[in-house]
């Protein structure tokens, strides 16, 4: 199906950048050329556009990763490494409810909202209207800002929802609403937790403790690079050393 007004499209230069585009009447700037982004109209996916000084572009499907590391960020956001992970061990998937305190920029909400499909629903805290407004925005992009419930609520003690298939906190003291997400829970479900900083490990273990929870895992994800030269692979000279610790566990019933 050829392209339309309104599609997103990443478009990759000779030199490995990339750019997140929506195609519209508006002429589109690189360091090296520009074009007119309504030229995209009724191209492909697959196919190359050349600027107006002969630069090429290829023209490739946005992925929901290119969304998330290109998202409009006011704050710290949720890096794809650790969304994988965190996915996996929330058992995120179709027709899931997902609860999160710390909605932010809505990185992770993003990837929730994409898995959860029509059928699943994400309930987002965020206690800061700016952040949400942001957050509303990014989802809107890719379409799926129906699939998200947004609070723009200061959580202090209890969430509005029970039964819920899985809990995420990303806010500075996740600790305070360790009780507030084992109400939250349903059984046997599991909860979420990314903090930057080793102490706040602790204090989170400390209340985790306090709590029926069980299976308890501490992980942090660490992403390598490499260049992709085949006669001299190595790695990238730079990586991300570190974003955040992840933790998890299991609510039940008694210990
Ligand atoms: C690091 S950001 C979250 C980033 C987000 N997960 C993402 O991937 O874009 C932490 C957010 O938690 C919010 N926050 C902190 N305490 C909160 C609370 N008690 N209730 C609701 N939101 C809170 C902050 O305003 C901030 O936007």
């Amino acid at each position: 199906m050829s392209l339309k007004e309104g599609d997103y499209v990443l478009l990759l230069t000779s030199d490995g950048k990339s750019y997140l585009v929506e195609i519209k009447d508006h002429n589109f700037h690189t360091h090296k050329d520009y074009l007119n982004l309504k030229d995209l109209i009724d191209k492909n996916y697959g196919e190359i556009i050349y600027g107006k000084k002969g630069e090429k572009f290829y023209i490739l499907k946005p992925a929901i990763y290119d969304f998330l590391m290109k998202i409009e960020r006011i704050t710290q956001i949720v890096y794809p490494k650790d969304i994988g992970y965190i996915l996996l061990k929330l058992d995120i998937g179709p027709g899931k409810t997902v609860l999160e305190c710390g909605g932010g920029s809505g990185a992770l909400t993003s990837a929730f909202a994409y898995i959860v499909g029509e059928e699943g629903k994400v309930i987002s805290y965020e206690k800061e209207p700016k952040f949400q407004e942001v957050a509303k925005k990014n989802l809107k992009k890719l379409g799926i800002s129906h699939r998200v419930v947004f609070k723009n609520i200061e959580v202090l003690e209890s969430f509005e929802e029970k039964e819920v298939d899985a809990v995420f906190l990303d806010l500075k003291t996740p600790w305070v609403l360790i009780k507030a997400s084992w109400e939250a829970l349903k059984g046997g479900h599991p909860l979420g937790i990314l903090v930057p900083t080793a102490n706040q490990v602790s204090q989170c273990l400390l209340e985790i403790e306090k709590n029926p929870f069980i299976d308890v895992e501490v992980v942090e994800i660490l992403l390598r690079h490499y260049k992709t030269n085949p006669e001299r692979l190595r790695p990238e000279d730079r990586m991300v050393a570190h974003t955040g610790y992840l933790i998890f566990a299991k609510k039940v019933f008694e210990k």
